[in-house]
């Protein structure tokens, strides 16, 4: 069961605090990627604020189960919410937080072993940390946890207990649904809180375990937009390492922000200021510089991009070379061997293997073969103020600089364009494209103008 109702008020957002995002992903991914990692018989997550919108955020998730919690009236009310969902069944259920992340897989399984090993009603996952402000702390008497008191009802002494609630628990089914109902709101948010139930399950003598981590980065939760900030980074640096140990060069760990799904292969070079996006693919032997992004993307191997490039949806072939201030747009394939310089825009466009734009050039919904020269300045009007039209330029053929490719319009095999031309002409293989006004020189014209001034 993962508990993703609350607003997170402190987040102060339009956004449920469960879809704001780390590195990419909502942060209720990471809760549902734990809960899985153990197979559970059932995963249920219950949704209450913007229900809709967490929903449609998770549709891609097979099997998972919702319970609705309207109004939200804290913990141990959305926890009896799934109270039908689950009716009829006993075992074991895990109790994860939405907002809690970074809990690994291998924890939960500690947490299953020492719930069931001791028989208990109830474990709890506590963590001793340096700035408990903020979470439930754990009151222990004679050793035994006896009770979690939140923060706003804590009285001094207990605030300075270092042993925080992770919002993570195990309970035994058999006990769990009857005794919520004993839990009252009296506190100072008027809550319904289920770490009460602690406190419970202690008066009755039934058996509550605890599970103490080591690892404070996994109890994290985020009620915040600096916490989210902080769980953001570790889960960088999480991801950085991970590739720096497959064989990645990353020159500066601090500045490149990589997202979850992000494949690099081995010995590419990642400089400073590079973001990588989405599901993109970089190949091995790269070197990608300083302030690039690349969203949604396929690079393959020995590919090198220049500073400042913005790459979206696009697929580079091997050994092919982009930049700097280049800007590729979704549906580009650049071939092999292919070169793009700076100040050039590609859209929905193929340039073909060992082809070359080098300088200022808008290339947009164009079909360009081999080994093409495309000169500076070169634009296709793609547009005509409607619709879209396609430019096709055949293999070897060479576009003069300056020149304006009004589409729908084809440049044949080998054919040339002479620079500074607007073709709105199919030019056929083997040809010369010229179309632009005549030059004439008008002899000695400057010396008339200064006589007739004088
Ligand atoms: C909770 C615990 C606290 C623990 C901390 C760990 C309680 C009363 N407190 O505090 O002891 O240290 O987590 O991170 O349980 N939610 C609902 N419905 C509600 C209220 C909350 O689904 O009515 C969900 C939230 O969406 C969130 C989770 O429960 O995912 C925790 O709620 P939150 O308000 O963040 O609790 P904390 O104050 O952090
Ligand atoms: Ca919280």
């Amino acid at each position: 069961m993962i508990l993703a109702a609350g607003q997170g008020t402190r987040m102060k957002s339009r956004l449920p605090k469960v879809l704001h995002r780390i590195a990419g992903r909502p942060m209720v991914e990471y809760a549902l990627r734990s809960a899985r990692s153990v197979n559970p018989a059932t995963v249920t997550l219950v949704v209450g604020h913007q229900a809709d919108a967490v929903r449609a955020q998770l549709a891609n998730h097979e099997g998972l189960q919702f319970a609705v919690q309207q109004p939200q009236l804290g913990t141990a009310h959305a926890l009896q919410q799934a109270e039908p969902v689950l009716a009829g069944r006993s075992g074991t259920l895990i109790l994860l937080s939405g907002d809690v992340p970074l809990l690994s897989s291998a924890t939960l399984q500690r947490l299953l072993q020492t719930h069931t090993a001791a028989n208990a009603a109830a474990t709890v996952v506590t963590a001793m940390v340096d700035r408990p402000y903020g979470y439930g702390r754990i009151v222990r008497a004679g050793g035994h946890l006896a009770r979690i008191v939140e923060e706003r009802d804590a009285s001094p002494t207990e605030r300075a207990i270092k042993e925080i609630n992770s919002g993570i628990y195990a309970f035994d089914l058999a006990p769990l649904w009857e005794s919520l109902r004993s839990i009252a709101s009296k506190n100072a948010q008027g809550e319904f809180y289920l770490t009460d139930l602690v406190a419970i399950y202690h008066r009755r003598k039934l058996p509550v375990e605890t599970l103490v981590l080591e690892s404070v980065h996994e109890t994290r939760g985020i009620n915040s937009r600096s916490e989210l900030a902080e769980v953001s980074k570790i889960v960088r640096q999480t991801k950085n390492e991970e590739l720096m140990a497959a064989g990645v060069t990353i020159i500066d760990p601090g500045t490149t922000y990589i997202e979850q799904d992000v494949i690099v292969g081995a010995d590419t070079v990642i400089h400073p200021g590079v973001i990588l996006e989405g599901h993109t693919r970089i190949g091995a032997a790269c070197e990608i510089h300083a302030n690039v992004r690349i969203v949604d993307s396929e690079v393959a191997d020995h590919v090198t991009i220049n500073n400042f490039c913005l790459i979206v949806g696009t697929r580079v072939a091997d050994g092919a070379s982009v930049g700097p201030f280049a800007h590729l747009r979704p549906d580009t394939v650049v071939g092999e061997g292919a070169r793009i310089g700076n100040f050039v825009e590609l859209k929905k466009t193929t340039l073909g293997r060992g082809s070359k734009a080098n300088h200022l050039s808008y290339l947009g919904d164009a079909t360009i073969g081999a080994n093409v020269n495309v000169g500076a300045g070169t634009i296709t009007c793609n547009y005509d103020g409607e619709r879209k039209h396609p430019t096709t330029i055949e293999d070897g053929a060479f576009i003069g600089s300056d020149s304006q490719l009004i589409a729908p319009v084809k440049v044949g095999k080998g054919a040339y364009v002479a620079a500074g031309s607007s073709i709105t002409e199919d030019v056929p293989p083997g040809a010369l494209g010229i179309a632009r006004g005549r030059q004439t020189n008008v002899e000695g014209w400057v010396d008339r103008k200064k006589t007739v001034k004088t």
